[in-house]
């Protein structure tokens, strides 16, 4: 029970469909286990429902929200409903994050830059702008920013990797700002997982097998040669969210294996 009675929101907390568990969803259910009360918000109804419903089963505490994260008015909604049936908030889990349409920067839409840029980045800062004042209040209150190791490593992709490296800037601003008032917000950078976003999102792809694409992540992962799952997210963000990382603020934690020290 590392979050008794604390409150949780998690964005992102249903889940692209698909074989295997997402890092929002999973997260959002071990928070739960751990005894937080949890806001699943999502775009999809019907998948934040699903969450909801696998956290009550379990005996768990959580309700949907169906929200928009790049909408001012939905972030300001969710952080009222938040406080309306919870009380509080001391988790806000920004997990929210797409890559469609995204890629090189001659060949990239400004249309498809814009959309990248509000899913991944710009819903943070808005999450964050109308939670930040109620955990103020509190003097208390743990920020998970979700990013990638895209941030960090080379890719094709411009807008993914530029949006997941703007929330490392925006968190440690978050964290410096707030410290004093007892707010400590960190990102996460996950690495290769076998979620259903990344390998169904590429298994869909014309003349792509999903056995190929899970073996092919696999291989480019220095710690055991398999990907990693979203359980592996789900319990890094639950010790940050913890109070046992209560003197843990402005990190940027690599959840990937060791991917990211063949940067280094
Ligand atoms: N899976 C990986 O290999 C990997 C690697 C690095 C980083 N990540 C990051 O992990 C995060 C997501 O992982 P996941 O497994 O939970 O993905 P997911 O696609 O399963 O879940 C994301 C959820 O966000 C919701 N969503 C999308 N746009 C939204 C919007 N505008 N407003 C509200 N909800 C919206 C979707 O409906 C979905 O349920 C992303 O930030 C992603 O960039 C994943």
């Amino acid at each position: 029970m590392r979050l008794e009675n604390k409150v949780a929101i998690v964005t992102g907390a249903g889940q692209t469909p698909g074989e295997t568990i997402g890092n929002g969803r999973a997260t959002a259910v071990l928070f739960a286990r751990e005894g937080a009360s949890v806001l699943v918000a999502d775009r999809r109804a019907d998948s934040a429902q699903e969450t909801v419903d696998m956290i009550t089963a379990e005996g768990g505490t959580a309700s949907a929200f169906t929200m928009d994260v790049t909408s001012a008015e939905d972030c300001q909604r969710m952080v009222a409903t938040c406080v309306e049936r919870y009380g509080r908030i001391d988790i806000l889990h920004n997990n929210v994050g797409i890559g469609a349409g995204d890629k090189g920067v001659t060949s990239i839409s400004e249309e498809a830059w814009h959309r990248i840029m509000d899913v991944n980045l710009t819903s943070m800062l808005l999450t964050c702008k109308y939670v930040i004042p109620v955990m103020r209040e509190q003097a208390y209150g743990v920020i998970t920013n979700i990013s990638s190791v895209a941030a960090w490593a080379s890719t094709g992709m411009v807008a993914y990797k530029t949006s997941k490296a703007g929330i490392l800037a925006l968190t440690q601003n978050i964290a410096m700002g707030n410290a004093r008032y007892g707010i400590r917000a960190n990102v996460i950078l996950p690495g290769l997982m076998n979620t259903p976003m990344a390998v169904e999102g590429y298994a869909n792809m014309p003349g792509r097998e999903r056995e190929e694409v899970i073996a092919s992540r696999d291989a480019m992962v220095p710690l055991g040669k398999k990907m990693g799952t979203a359980w592996d997210v789900a319990y890094a963000a639950l010790f940050l969210a913890s109070d046992e990382a209560r003197f843990i603020t402005g990190v940027n934690l690599p959840v990937d294996g060791g991917q990211s020290i063949r940067i280094g």
